[in-house]
Order: structure tokens, then C-alpha cells, then sequence
């Protein structure tokens, strides 16, 4: 490890790290080749991630099963076209699985019905190929919307600085290998195949991704198989964590940077400040860029570009520039949409120190041995699995959804006009979703 960069902390006590082990926990973090987990259960998350990946390999090679039997009985263009699709899902499939081998060990795993009952079909940015398009963007075609990023971000850095850096929620680590130019830059986040690609890039190997536009402008860009470049000479860190458990000690850092994070963090932007205010030294810098699509479900998490200093003051920091500027954003060559961005650029000073959050899931969640409150969001989704697993079990190839319907008025949970049109629905979406995953 590099000696100019911070120390790092144990993520779940806080304690000072001796090559990657906190000894008040007796606890080792565990690497991933170049990349340590200071994840506060690292096993425990590495399987949640092998989980999700299992899900995506299957769903790979089903899309590919159906792309190749479509090519079967196609012809001409239509044919070359599914061909070439089935081909580059099972180059993908390939090229993740040797991506992400240092995290797959043994890999053996749940049923996909099993995976799926668990729920580990997950919103996009906790699954393992969320975002990909970022993987393109920083190491394939997208050098123009970096520069701009890091253009914008170091007008806001403090006069002169070649401090370190700790980017946040750093993905792929484009922008971190760029800031990493001239500084030493440590580069969190949680998903590992972003870091494991950074991995093999920052060593200066290469590494094949297949790029999959939903608009491709040509037949060749159906799928577009990639050779990611390594970057020129950098001083990036990457690290597996979770921001929500920083890995750093408290009042350490001079700069953290946040590109692109705070709308899709699950923390209300005040909480995630009061945990950066954490780990910032008095004084130090917080510099954040992105967009400000906050779409939580609670309208209080979703604040306006007016309120922001107001929620950092509260949080210990002092706004000190703030801008905006349209940016393209993640213009592939090979798609045929193109976005733009008002992206807003803030640099805030740590001008108090407030008390850490504690982001810490419930003790029922941390220990398996503790019961599971029967909240009321656990109650009324138990009852709508048992309806839900009802009426699959009342499909076995003979009833119709009258017969169905029927005996769910009888039951009394429904009047029967209700209940014909709930259950047709209910089996229809259970066929289009079929029709869409390719089962
Ligand atoms: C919209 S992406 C932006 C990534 C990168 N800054 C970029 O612009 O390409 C958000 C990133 O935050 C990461 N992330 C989300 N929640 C996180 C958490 N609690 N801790 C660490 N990383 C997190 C995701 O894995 C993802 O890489």
C-alpha cells in the first residue's frame, strides 16, 4: 500500500487497521487480489454478492438460449443479428466470470427460484452489472466525459492541493485513476466488480466487456465486445466498503470527493454529510458532482438545489462554491441516444463537528439469533405472498381463472367481480414478465 495514503479504520468499531486487521475485534479483512473488503461482515456480504451474480450469469445465459433459438428460424439480417447477440452474452458471461473469479472461490449456490424467492433480484444500483455502462464509460469510449468531470471537480479543489483524496462511491474509478494524475487517491465503493475491473486495469492488464446499447445505431452494435485500456500512470487505491461504514478514522481525511452519489445512496443527505463530517479533518473538503434526481419514496429525502446549504450547515460544513453546467452524459458512440446533464459541482468545509450517525442495521438484522419484529411492512407483505403463493398453487394445468376467482370470493377475500379481474391480471403479468425474461 501506498505510505501517502490515509490509514484506514475498522468499519465496524472504528479502531485503527494493521494491515488490513483490527485487533480489538480479532477480525482480518479479506482481499480480493489488489482490492481489501473493509466491509464490517465482509464474509457475509461477498456471499450476498456471489448470490446476485449467480441471478445475472443465469439471466445471461437464458437471454443467450433465446437469442440462438430465435436465430434458428430467422433469416438474413434478422439471423446475423441474433446470432451475433447470442454470441456476445456468452462473451460477457465469460468476461464477468473472469472478472469477478478472485470473489467466486467455490462457487456453489441456491436454485434460481430459491434466489429469487429471496428477493435477490435488487434495484439497479445494488446489482452486479448496474452499472455497467459506467465500466464503458470510464474505460472504453467515454475519456471526453471524464475530463470534464475532473475539469469541474479540481476548479473546486482547494488552491494547490495535492493532498489525497478519498473519492466515494468512486465505481469503475475513471475519475479516481484521472485525480489520481497527480495525487494520491483512495477509491471506495461497494459494488466489487466495478473495483475488480479497476483492479486489472490500475496493474495494467486489460480486460474484455461486451457493451449491450438498447438503442445500437447499426447491426454491429447490437453488441459491441471492448477491450478496456489500462490507464496512464496513477496512484488509485481501490477499496470494497460501504459508505455508510467508512473505513477511515474519524477527523482524517483532508478531501473526500462524491461523483454521482448522493440521489442513489440509501441515506438522507443530511445523514450521509453528518458521516463525511465523521471522517473529514477539521477544515477538510467535501467536493460533490452529479445530478440531484432524488427519487425516494419519502419527498423529505428529496431536497432541491435551494436547500442544500441549509442541510449541510446542519451537518457541520459551510458551503463554499457551488456551480452548474450541462455535461454529456454516457454518449456511447454505438447508441443512438444522447444525454446531457445539469450537473452540479459544491466544494463545503468542515467547519464543526457533529455526532457520527449510527447507520448500524437493527440488532435483529446483525444477529441471527434475534427475533424479527413482525413490523407492519413485514405483516402486510407476508399476506401478500401467501396470496400470492395461493393462487400459483391453484394453477396445475386444469383450472381457469373463473374457477380461481371463484374460490376466492368464497373464501371472502374478495367480491367476485373484483377477484375475476384481480386474478386475470395477476396471471397475466406472471406471463409477460415470462415473455420479457425469456424463461
Ligand atoms: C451512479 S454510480 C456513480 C459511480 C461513479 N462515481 C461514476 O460516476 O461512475 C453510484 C455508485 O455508488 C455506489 N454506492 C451506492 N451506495 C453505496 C454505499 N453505501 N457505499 C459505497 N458505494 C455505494 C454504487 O455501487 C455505484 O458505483
Amino acid at each position: 500500500m501506498n505510505d501517502a495514503l490515509p490509514s484506514f479504520a475498522c468499519p465496524a468499531c472504528g479502531n485503527p487497521l494493521h494491515v488490513w486487521r483490527c485487533n480489538p475485534c480479532n477480525a482480518s479483512y479479506p482481499m480480493l487480489e489488489a482490492v481489501p473488503v473493509l466491509l464490517p461482515e465482509p464474509e457475509m456480504a461477498l456471499a450476498d454478492w456471489r448470490n446476485r451474480w449467480r441471478l445475472e450469469r443465469q439471466r445471461l445465459y437464458a437471454e443467450e438460449r433465446r437469442a440462438s433459438a430465435a436465430a434458428a428460424t430467422a433469416a438474413g439480417i434478422a439471423a446475423a443479428r441474433l446470432n451475433h447477440l447470442a454470441a456476445a452474452l456468452a462473451k460477457q458471461r465469460a468476461c464477468l466470470e473472469s472478472l469477478l473469479a478472485p470473489m467466486l472461490g467455490n462457487d456453489r449456490g441456491g436454485a434460481r427460484e430459491t434466489l429469487l424467492g429471496l428477493r435477490t433480484r435488487l434495484p439497479g444500483h445494488h446489482a452486479v452489472t448496474g452499472y455497467a455502462t459506467n465500466v464503458l464509460r470510464d474505460w472504453a469510449w467515454g475519456q471526453p466525459e471524464t475530463l470534464a468531470a475532473a475539469r469541474a471537480i479540481r476548479g473546486h479543489l482547494p488552491e494547490g492541493a495535492t493532498t489525497p483524496i478519498t473519492v466515494l462511491g468512486a465505481g469503475a474509478c475513471g475519475l479516481a485513476a484521472e485525480l489520481g494524475r497527480e495525487r494520491p487517491v483512495v477509491a471506495l465503493d461497494s459494488n466489487p466488480l466495478l473495483l475488480l475491473v479497476a483492479a486489472r486495469l490500475l496493474a495494467g492488464t486489460t480486460a474484455e466487456f461486451v457493451e449491450f446499447p438498447t438503442a445500437p445505431r447499426h447491426l454491429d452494435d447490437v453488441a459491441v465486445v471492448h477491450l478496456l485500456q489500462p490507464p496512464p500512470a496513477t496512484n488509485v487505491q481501490p477499496i470494497l466498503g460501504d459508505i455508510r461504514f467508512p473505513p477511515f478514522p474519524a477527523a482524517s481525511l483532508p478531501v473526500v470527493v462524491t461523483h454521482w452519489l448522493i440521489d442513489v445512496i440509501d441515506l438522507p443527505l443530511g445523514v450521509l454529510a453528518a458521516t463525511l463530517n465523521h471522517v473529514l479533518e477539521p477544515g477538510g473538503v467535501w467536493i460533490n458532482q452529479g445530478s440531484l434526481a432524488f427519487t425516494n419514496g419519502n419527498p423529505a429525502w428529496n431536497p432541491c438545489l435551494e436547500e442544500i446549504p441549509e442541510i449541510l450547515r446542519a451537518s457541520g460544513f459551510e458551503m463554499l462554491t457551488c456551480s452548474e453546467e450541462d455535461q454529456p452524459y454516457q454518449q456511447s458512440p454505438h447508441h443512438r441516444q444522447r444525454r446531457y446533464e445539469r450537473v452540479v459541482t459544491w466544494s463545503a468545509r468542515k467547519v464543526g463537528a457533529v455526532p457520527p450517525p449510527d447507520n448500524r442495521s437493527p440488532d435483529w438484522l446483525a444477529d441471527g439469533a434475534q427475533p424479527i419484529p413482525l413490523l407492519p411492512a413485514f405483516q402486510a407483505q407476508a399476506t401478500a405472498v401467501r396470496v400470492h403463493a395461493w393462487i400459483m398453487s391453484q394453477v396445475n394445468g386444469q383450472r381457469g381463472v373463473d374457477a380461481i376467482a371463484a374460490e376466492l370470493s368464497r373464501q371472502g377475500l374478495m367480491p367476485p367481480e373484483e377477484a375475476r379481474a384481480a386474478v386475470r391480471g395477476f396471471v397475466r403479468t406472471m406471463f409477460e414478465e415470462m415473455l420479457r425474461s425469456g424463461d
